[in-house]
C-alpha cells in the first residue's frame, strides 16, 4: 500500500484551546507516529488574514500555535512542519485552482454564507463588510492540501464541507489539465470531534466559550468551576446527555474512567466534585505539556529556526510540483514543445505513443506522459513501418532501446519520466 499523507493546518489567529487540542493538535501527533504516514503540519498564516487585523496578533498566535505542536510531541525530524505563509508556491496554486473553481460553489460555502445571512437578517447590503478573503477562503485551503497531494486530512466537522470542495476543484482542475492531484479526505476523529466550551455550546474561539490548553494550573482550575451545569443538587441523579462536564471528561479519560463517571452521576455525585475531577484528569494530561510549552515560548528564535527547516523540506515538494502545474496549464517557455491535444486528458490517464505525418512527408512519432507532455520525439522516418519498428523497440524493451535508437531521436525529456512512461509499455498488463 501507498503510504497515506496526512496533512492538517491550524489558523494562527488566536490561542490555542482545549477544543484544538482534543479536535485537532492530540490526533495528529498521536497519528505522526505510525509508520505508515507521511505528515505534513502548519501554521496556516495566509488564512489568518482573513479574520484577524491585527498583525502583532497574528504574530503571537503563529508563535504560539508553533509552541504548542512541538510540546504535544509533534517532531519536526519526522514530519514536515512549516508555517503556510514560508511557501510561496501556495498562493500561485491559488490562483491555478481559483480559475476552475465554479463562484456559484463559493456562494455556497458555511462561513461567507453566514456573513451573507447576518446581513440578509439585518437588511444590510449581502456583501456589507465580507472580504473577497472570506470568500476564497475555501480555495486557499484547497491549495494547502492539494500542493501536498494529501490523503487524509484531519479536521473538525465545521470542516467537512472545505474538504469536499478541495475535491471539486481537484476534480476539475485533473478533468482539465491531467491527473496531478490526489482526492483527499476529511479525518473526523471517531469520539471526540468537538469539545463543548464553558457555556456549554461547542468551544469556538466566535462563541468566547474557551478554555485555553496552556494557561496556568491554578487558573485551568477556576476555568473548570466555572463551566454551566443545570440546577440538579448533589444526591440527585444527573443526565449524561448534553452534560458539557461529562463530553469533557470523556475526551481525556479512558473507557473505564468514563464509564465511572457515568455510574457517579446516576448515583447522583454534586457538580463540584464532577468539576474536581475533571480538572485532575485534565492536569494530569496537560501539566507535563505545559512544561515543556512554558520552556519553548521564551524562544522564538528557536521555533523560527524550525519552523524554516520545515519550510525548506516543504518546498522540495512544492517547488517542483508547481512547476510541473505550471506548464500543465500552459505557464511555459516559448520555446517548450507543445501539443495541441495535451490538455483534454481524462481520468485514468496512461502515456501513450502517437504516430504522425509532417508536412515533409516523413513519418513521426512521439511519446507523451500522461498528461500529455512531451517526453521522446522522433526524427523522420521514410516508411510508416520504420517508425512503427522504432516504437515497438522501445515499448518491449523500454529505456535500453534509447542508446540504439539515439540517433532517431531528436528530443527527450526528464529522463526519470520517460523511464516510467516506458516502463508502462514493457511490463506486462496486470
Ligand atoms: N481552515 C482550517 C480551520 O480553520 C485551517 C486550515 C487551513 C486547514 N488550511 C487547511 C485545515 C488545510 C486542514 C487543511 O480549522
Amino acid at each position: 500500500m501507498k503510504t497515506q499523507r496526512v496533512l492538517t493546518g491550524i489558523t494562527t489567529s488566536g490561542t490555542p484551546h482545549l477544543g484544538n487540542y482534543v479536535g485537532a493538535i492530540r490526533p495528529t501527533v498521536r497519528a505522526s507516529r505510525l509508520a505508515e504516514v507521511e505528515s505534513f503540519y502548519f501554521l496556516a498564516d495566509y488564512h489568518a488574514l482573513i479574520k484577524v487585523g491585527e498583525p502583532a496578533r497574528v504574530q503571537r498566535s503563529t508563535l504560539e500555535i508553533a509552541a504548542t505542536w512541538l510540546a504535544c510531541g509533534l517532531d519536526p525530524e519526522r514530519v514536515t512542519f512549516y508555517r503556510q505563509s514560508d511557501i510561496p508556491e501556495i498562493p500561485e496554486l491559488t490562483w491555478f485552482l481559483t480559475c476552475v473553481t465554479g463562484k456559484g460553489v463559493l456562494n455556497r460555502a458555511h462561513a461567507y454564507k453566514a456573513s451573507v445571512d447576518k446581513n440578509n437578517a439585518a437588511n444590510e447590503d449581502p456583501d456589507a463588510g465580507v472580504t473577497a478573503g472570506l470568500f476564497m477562503y475555501p480555495v486557499l485551503m484547497a491549495a494547502d492540501i492539494l500542493m501536498f497531494n494529501a490523503h487524509q486530512v484531519p479536521v473538525g466537522r465545521d470542516q467537512i464541507q472545505h474538504i469536499e470542495m478541495a475535491r471539486d476543484i481537484a476534480a476539475s482542475f485533473n478533468h482539465l489539465y491531467g491527473e496531478h492531484f490526489t482526492m483527499p479526505e476529511a479525518a473526523i476523529e471517531a469520539n471526540v470531534a468537538t469539545l463543548p466550551g464553558l457555556d456549554g455550546r461547542k468551544m469556538s474561539k466566535s462563541y468566547d466559550n474557551t478554555i485555553p490548553l496552556f494557561v496556568p494550573r491554578e487558573q485551568l482550575k477556576k476555568l473548570i468551576m466555572g463551566i454551566v451545569t443545570d440546577s440538579r443538587a448533589p444526591g440527585e441523579p444527573k443526565s449524561t446527555d448534553g452534560s458539557a462536564l461529562f463530553q469533557l471528561y470523556q475526551a481525556f479519560a479512558s473507557a473505564n474512567e468514563t464509564a465511572a463517571l457515568a455510574k457517579a452521576y446516576a448515583d447522583g455525585i454534586a457538580w463540584g466534585e464532577v468539576k474536581q475531577a475533571l480538572f485532575e484528569r485534565l492536569d494530569q494530561e496537560i501539566a507535563p505539556l505545559r512544561a515543556v510549552y512554558d520552556e519553548l515560548i521564551q524562544e522564538p528564535a528557536r521555533i523560527e529556526k524550525t519552523l524554516l527547516a520545515g519550510a525548506e523540506k516543504a518546498r522540495a515538494i512544492a517547488t517542483p510540483f508547481t512547476a510541473r502545474l505550471r506548464h500543465a496549464v500552459g505557464l511555459r517557455p516559448l520555446q517548450a514543445t507543445t501539443t495541441a491535444t495535451a490538455a483534454k486528458v481524462g481520468k485514468g490517464a496512461v502515456p501513450s505513443f502517437k504516430q504522425y505525418r509532417e508536412q515533409d512527408g516523413q513519418f513521426y512519432f512521439k511519446l507523451l506522459d500522461a498528461q500529455g507532455t512531451l517526453l521522446l520525439q522522433s526524427t523522420g522516418f521514410a516508411a510508416p513501418r520504420d517508425a512503427a519498428q522504432a516504437m515497438a523497440q522501445l515499448q518491449r524493451e523500454g529505456i535500453t532501446a534509447l542508446e540504439s535508437l539515439s540517433d532517431r531521436l531528436s528530443a527527450r525529456g526528464d529522463a526519470a519520466a520517460v523511464a516510467a512512461a516506458l516502463e508502462f509499455f514493457s511490463k506486462p498488463a496486470a
